[in-house]
């Protein structure tokens, strides 16, 4: 069978290229916002009964949310299942505890949310700190994929003698997996957060780094003031300038262009977000995850 899909506005790029390597038709939506920010969802073309997937990559989620419910809702209602969610980015998952009293564990409250509309979820490299899996706080079956292979893939062809680094202890899972496939070097920094824009970084000793190109690799790029902050560290110790590798960029307010203008020698990204920096393209890992998974459960996809 052909899968059928439908495409969360923003994420068209990786459809197209889910559309090249797995046999699925894309099901024609129109989903708007009224004047008022209300969300418009129609279905231009039926949903019949059977697996759908929908595409849908969580950045600036709250926006997204809502239409996404009333999709998976109404599909559900004409016969969609298994309901597949394929988030390549997954948000909600750095307020994983109450760091202030008071606060509510938004990671929680989110994964409770989608389990409730979904049966399956596919995302990469999700943001796992201090769970170390996404079935703590999912109650459907989930998929985590991992960009690694295909970042050390993108640095081996491009980057001679790379040193890569992590700007932070979270990123050490990404780093080391990243360094061991591209047979670099790694380096973890420290940081701690002052506030939303603001970190500090502690660095350690690059003195037998001299000739080698920095490669910052971290999960997610926000701000980018961690990024920025690691760039300019870099600066003081080693003489070539860094490449920045995001696997899901976010860039909020335009970020990446304070990035690109200091002084770096390439920021790169995975297509988890559609953005100008993507050069790694994500869509074989999700369309084996989708494959695999249809055939677990028993349905037979056309090859
Ligand atoms: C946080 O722990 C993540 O791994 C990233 O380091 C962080 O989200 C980056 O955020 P920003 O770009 O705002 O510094």
């Amino acid at each position: 069978m052909s899968i059928p899909m439908i495409l969360h506005p923003g994420n068209e790029n990786l459809g197209l290229s889910l559309k090249r390597s797995i046999p699925c038709q894309i099901l024609e939506t129109k989903i708007r916002k009224f004047p008022d920010g209300e969300s418009y969802v129609r279905f231009l073309e039926p949903v019949t009964p059977g697996p759908l997937v929908i595409l849908a990559s969580l950045n600036q989620p709250d926006t997204k949310l809502l239409p996404l419910i009333f999709a998976a809702n109404r599909a559900r209602d004409m016969g969609a299942k298994p309901l597949i969610l394929v988030a390549p980015y997954l948000a909600y998952l750095r307020q994983d505890q109450e760091f202030n009293k008071g606060e509510v564990v938004t990671n929680r409250e989110f994964a409770t949310l989608i389990s409730n509309y979904f049966d399956h979820l596919i995302t990469v490299d999700p943001h796992l700190h201090r769970i170390d899996s996404l079935n703590q706080i999912y109650s459907i079956s989930t998929d985590c994929l991992q960009s690694a292979p295909l970042i050390a893939q993108w640095i081996l062809k491009h980057v001679t003698k790379p040193v890569v680094i992590g700007p932070d202890s979270e990123s050490k899972q990404w780093v080391q997996e990243i360094a061991h496939m591209a047979d670099a070097p790694y380096e973890v920094f420290s940081k701690q957060r002052l506030s939303d824009k603001e970190v500090q970084l502690k660095l350690p000793d690059m003195t037998p780094y001299q000739d080698h190109v920095p490669v910052l690799a971290d999960d997610i790029i926000s701000t980018a003031g961690t990024m920025i902050e690691a760039v300019n560290g870099l600066k003081k110790l080693l003489p070539l300038a860094a490449v920045c590798v995001g696997i899901h960029g976010i860039f909020a307010n335009n970020s990446h262009l304070k990035l690109q203008a200091n002084g770096i020698r390439e920021l790169i990204t995975t297509n988890t977000i559609s953005h100008s920096t993507n050069q790694i393209d994500v869509a074989p890992l999700i369309t084996s995850a989708v494959q695999e998974y249809l055939v677990r459960i028993g349905v037979k996809v056309s090859k």
